[in-house]
């Protein structure tokens, strides 16, 4: 049974960017987080009908980062060396960012995002404009071979049907074949109280253990995890179809330390509420002081995860003048919810002298870039501890 541990109030589609200044029909809904004491799961109480998110307007484009483009050209590497795949699926393909390090002579992809799926197919990579879900698993077993490599990344934590999704990936997944994943670690949330990783799309935050307990149920077994620093800390799954491989010892070693940490424990989670308000607290105050000093405050990065902190903590333009952002797309527009009016990064010039990172889990590659900021006094201000 699902139990609520955390309500993060009225949040409306962390990526639905305002145009026109018109949020005449925003859609905000009740982001409450619970624990399922049978599989130990971490997920939404109730979660948020897929096209609502997820249509031909996504803004995410995961190429936008330096980051991202060079983690996946190197994750794809590692995998054609470590296992040779000839016949590929990528499950949430977004721009090609990771397919375009692969032939396109039978690499398939599923991006439900119209605006992205068009641009993977004009790659020549056949892409399936659906869901994934059992119904597209058997369309493509009538039309491909079964897959010896399906790879997924910041995807399958989006799905709310995760017991579906893993059956599909077990009929898709040729006997010997490798099914590897990449989300967002609960234990790096619980760590860092990095809260934000709570949203719409995120309809789950996986821990080894939960997954675990309900990959088996369709004979899949993880045989790897690799501790990932994107995406402030994420796990890098491997699953096989049960007995196929051997199990690496880092197996083992992720499932003791997260009983360790108590992330099969439901008091974890009610620790863990207590944190996020001590954080929200802290966060205004640390905000209003520089405001009360005249200081300019900007955001940097129009994330997701900002949705959240900034909806939670009420937290809009009397805080924060305006937010930069990379992404075409998202600039000139208004955040979802606080209505903050989002710029290209030229705006982030010299008038700034507070920023709050949005894009926290992109630290160095900013810091990196923001020398002269820094150099010139400028502050970072983060909610994330371990990050100040
Ligand atoms: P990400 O953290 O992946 O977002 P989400 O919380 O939505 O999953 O996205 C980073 C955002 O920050 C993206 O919109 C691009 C932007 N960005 C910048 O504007 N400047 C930068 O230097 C970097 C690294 C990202």
């Amino acid at each position: 049974m699902k139990k609520q541990f955390l309500d993060l109030g009225k949040q409306p589609i962390a990526n639905g960017f305002i145009s026109n200044g018109d949020n005449s029909d925003e859609y905000f809904f009740d982001l409450k987080v619970g624990f399922d004491d049978e599989t130990k799961l971490v997920s939404l109480m109730e979660f948020v009908q897929l096209d609502k998110m997820f249509n031909d307007d996504y803004a995410y484009k995961a190429s936008m980062s330096n980051t991202m483009r060079e983690h996946f050209k190197k994750a794809a590497k590692k995998f054609k060396k470590q296992f040779d795949p000839k016949h590929i699926l990528e499950i949430g393909s977004n721009d090609g960012v990771f397919l375009k390090n692969f032939s396109n002579t039978d690499t398939l992809a599923v991006e439900p995002c119209g605006n992205f799926s068009k641009i993977t197919n004009e790659m020549g990579y056949k892409t399936y404009n659906e869901f994934w879900d059992l119904d597209l698993a058997k369309k493509i077993l009538e039309n491909h071979n079964k897959r010896d490599l399906i790879f997924s990344a910041n995807c399958i934590c989006h799905i709310p049907e995760l017991e579906e999704c893993f059956e599909s990936i077990s009929k898709v997944l040729s006997p010997e074949g490798v099914f590897i994943f990449e989300d967002p670690s609960l234990e790096k949330m619980i760590e860092r109280v990095s809260y934000d990783q709570i949203y719409d799309e995120h309809a789950h935050v996986f821990s080894v253990t939960a997954l675990n307990n309900i990959l088996n149920k369709f004979s899949l077994s993880i045989f790897k995890v690799e501790e990932l620093n994107v995406h402030g800390g994420s796990n890098r799954i491997y699953v096989c179809h049960s007995g196929k491989r051997k199990i690496d010892s880092s197996v083992q070693n992720l499932l003791d330390r997260e009983h360790r940490a108590g992330l099969d424990s439901f008091d974890t989670y009610v620790n863990f509420a207590k944190e996020v308000e001590e954080s929200k607290n802290n966060l205004i105050e640390t905000l209003t002081k520089y405001k009360q000093q005249n200081k300019k405050i900007v955001s940097y990065g129009a994330t997701s995860k900002s949705t959240t902190v900034f909806n939670y903590c009420n937290i809009g333009t009397d805080l924060i003048d305006y937010i930069i952002d990379t992404t075409p797309s998202k600039q000139g527009k208004l955040s979802p919810g606080k209505h903050i009016p989002i710029f290209a990064p030229e705006k982030f010039n010299s008038s700034v002298d507070i920023a709050f990172l949005g894009a926290w889990n992109f630290v160095d590659e900013i810091c990196k870039k923001e020398k002269l900021f820094l150099d010139r006094g400028g502050v970072f201000v983060t909610h994330i501890k371990g990050n100040e």
